[in-house]
């Protein structure tokens, strides 16, 4: 039987490595080609199939989500949630304070910086039909420092390391994640890491210690805007090529 899986789209911080663009918003709000960046999770999850959502958001111009998004109807979202993370705390302790929503679902959790254009609705529809464990996805890219890193033996990942200097093999683990309702416990068991966050990668090493994580691979382009002010760029020209790729099809 499959169930219904939930969406977490997170979209706090103070965006420093985009400053001084991220001065007077949040990094979220800010355009990617024809859009405000956080469009972009919007529209993939309803078009995966994901109706219920919620928004975690902080900073200083939470209020700026609620004018620019409302109820989210008009993306065709059921029922749209926000919340509100305090300070710095990192993604996973952004994730944590989706647990009430969640219900006990399979959630899908965005980061609301990353750009993909493959498909996500067959993972939403994979994923719902397992009752335990998580998905990450990955996309081979150059700049692997700035990433979670997999690491492998055979097909199999036997761990992730966090913005490595040397990377143990050519792809990223993007920041789309798919977990079951054990990510919240997990999460209350971690420690801050160096730079004093709760890491998504310490949530991810925790499934992969108890092999319980599948992974995917993306077949189409992978942006994060939020890494700097050069990957936020690319984003908008990838966002653009895309975009008239589409209108020529048409
Ligand atoms: C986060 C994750 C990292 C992942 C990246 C994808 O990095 O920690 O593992 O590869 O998102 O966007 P951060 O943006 O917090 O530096």
């Amino acid at each position: 039987m499959s169930k219904k899986v939930k969406g977490v789209i997170l979209a706090g911080g103070l965006g420093t490595r985009l400053k001084p663009l991220t001065d007077i918003t949040n990094k979220h709000l800010l355009p990617v080609y024809n859009q405000p960046m956080i469009f972009h999770p919007l529209k993939k999850m309803v078009e995966a199939g994901i109706d219920e959502i919620m928004l975690v958001t902080g900073g200083n111009n939470a209020g700026d989500f609620l004018r620019l998004i409302g109820d989210g109807r008009q993306f065709g979202i059921k029922r749209l949630q926000y919340t509100y993370q305090k300070g710095e705390g990192g993604i996973a302790e952004a994730l944590g304070l989706a647990e009430e929503f969640s219900e006990g679902h399979p959630i899908m959790v965005f980061l609301g910086d990353n750009m993909v254009y493959d498909s996500l609705k067959p993972y939403v529809r994979q994923f719902s039909k397992k009752t335990q464990g998580g998905m990450i996805l990955l996309k081979e890219v150059g700049n692997l420092s700035s990433y979670g890193v997999p690491k492998f033996k055979g097909k199999t990942i036997t761990g992730i390391v966090e913005k490595p200097k040397k990377a143990p093999s050519p792809y990223a683990v993007i920041g789309i994640y798919f977990y079951d309702a054990l990510v919240f416990k997990i999460i209350k068991t971690l420690k801050p890491s160096g730079r004093g966050e709760l890491e998504i990668t310490d949530v991810n090493n925790a499934y992969i210690r108890r092999q319980k994580m599948q992974y995917g691979i993306l077949k189409e382009h992978w942006a994060d805007a939020g890494e700097s002010i050069d990957s936020w760029f690319e984003a908008n020209v990838m966002m653009h090529s895309e975009m008239t790729k589409k209108k020529r099809k048409r």
